[in-house]
């Protein structure tokens, strides 16, 4: 005899096999209770990933019931294997298999990322058959870049206005330090330093009434980013002034109207001397030549005065 409703239990027990597979990872082979034991990915955090050159750079691959499984860390470039389990075999040690015990994240940590290390990565399970999951790295070059050419000249008591910026903007910016050699320049007195640091980084050095020793190399660097330099020359004072003296005094004779003039007379009075000399040398030459006489090669004969000999 078999019981009314003997079929119930079993209902029962499908029935929460089956709701647990879809919540926990059970399945129902032809009727049989399963365990699936397959590792599987979860949805990582970013498959896309942006770093800035010198930060470090994480991909995140997330793998639940890795069971006895392994995962490893492949560059596309190469096929290169750079980690597998929490064992880097890359020979760069820069990077690094991240990877709390009991947690489904497998970390792929690359130190000092270079723009050389965009690409494509695959986070692989060991799986028959292997299941992989492909990431982008994307390094942006962390550059500064100062305006104008890297040579600048001030004169002493003028304004020195240097201003850089960054390539990239960067998330979360960091600070901006402006020095001087080796020295750290500070906002105030003379100088005034305005930095934004919201989309693109620009900042701005003003230095009122250069002095001498204001002169040097000047770098700004925005932490995260490489620095840039410039040479700052001050022009003493004492140089600058004896240059512009300099030029206004050939400005004024320029500018005089009688200049040609001037010139010309200061010319002709200039050579007066010469020309009575070599009129005198002249008459002498020819004096002595129609008495016979046969000048040393010892007297410097102008040779304006020996021109005019075959003349005769
Ligand atoms: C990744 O994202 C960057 C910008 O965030 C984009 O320029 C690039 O095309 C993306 N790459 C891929 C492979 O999706
Ligand atoms: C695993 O990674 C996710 C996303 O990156 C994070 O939210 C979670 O806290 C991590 N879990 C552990 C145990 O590290
Ligand atoms: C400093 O420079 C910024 C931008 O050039 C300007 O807005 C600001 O008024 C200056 N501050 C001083 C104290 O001169
Ligand atoms: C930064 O960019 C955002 C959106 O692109 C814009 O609304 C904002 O005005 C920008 N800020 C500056 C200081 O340029
Ligand atoms: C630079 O020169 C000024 C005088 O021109 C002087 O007061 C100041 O102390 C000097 N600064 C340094 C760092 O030598
Ligand atoms: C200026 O300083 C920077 C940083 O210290 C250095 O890299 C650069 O070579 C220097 N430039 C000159 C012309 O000395």
């Amino acid at each position: 005899m078999v019981p009314e409703g003997w079929w119930l239990p079993w209902v029962h027990l499908i029935t929460v096999c089956w709701v647990g597979s879809v919540s926990a990872g059970f399945t129902l082979e032809q009727g049989i209770p399963h365990f699936n034991t397959k590792p599987y990915f979860l949805p990582p955090p970013a498959k896309n990933v942006t770093a800035l050159e010198g930060q470090s750079a994480y991909l995140h691959c997330r793998v639940a019931q890795l069971g006895d499984k392994k995962v490893s860390w492949i560059r596309r470039r190469d096929l290169h294997v750079l980690t597998s389990g929490v064992h880097t075999f890359a020979s760069d040690q820069r990077f690094l298999a991240l990877h709390a015990d009991r947690s489904e994240n497998w970390t792929l940590h690359i130190r000092f990322s270079q723009v050389r290390d965009s690409g494509e990565y695959q986070c692989q399970v060991n799986t028959d058959p292997r299941i992989s999951m492909m990431f982008y790295l994307n390094v942006q070059e962390a550059a500064t870049m100062m305006d104008g050419s890297d040579q600048r000249y001030v004169r002493a008591g003028s304004t020195i206005q240097l201003s850089c910026s960054t390539s990239i903007a960067s998330q979360p910016p960091g600070l901006l330090y402006w020095y001087r050699d080796a020295e750290i320049l500070q906002h105030g007195g003379r100088v005034n330093i305005s930095t934004h640091l919201e989309n693109e980084t620009v900042s701005k050095l003003v230095i009122l009434g250069a002095r001498v020793n204001d002169s040097g190399n000047y770098t700004c660097w925005p932490t995260k980013f490489l620095p840039a330099s410039v040479m700052v020359h001050v022009i003493p004072e004492a140089k600058a002034a004896a240059k512009s003296h300099g030029t206004a005094n050939n400005g004024g004779t320029s500018a005089s109207t009688t200049k040609s003039t001037k010139a010309s007379t200061s010319i002709a009075k200039a050579d007066l001397p010469l020309l009575l000399t070599l009129v005198l040398l002249t008459w002498t030459t020819e004096a002595l030549l129609l008495t016979g006489f046969t000048p040393a090669r010892s007297v410097a004969v102008p040779s304006q005065a020996r021109l005019r000999l075959p003349a005769r």
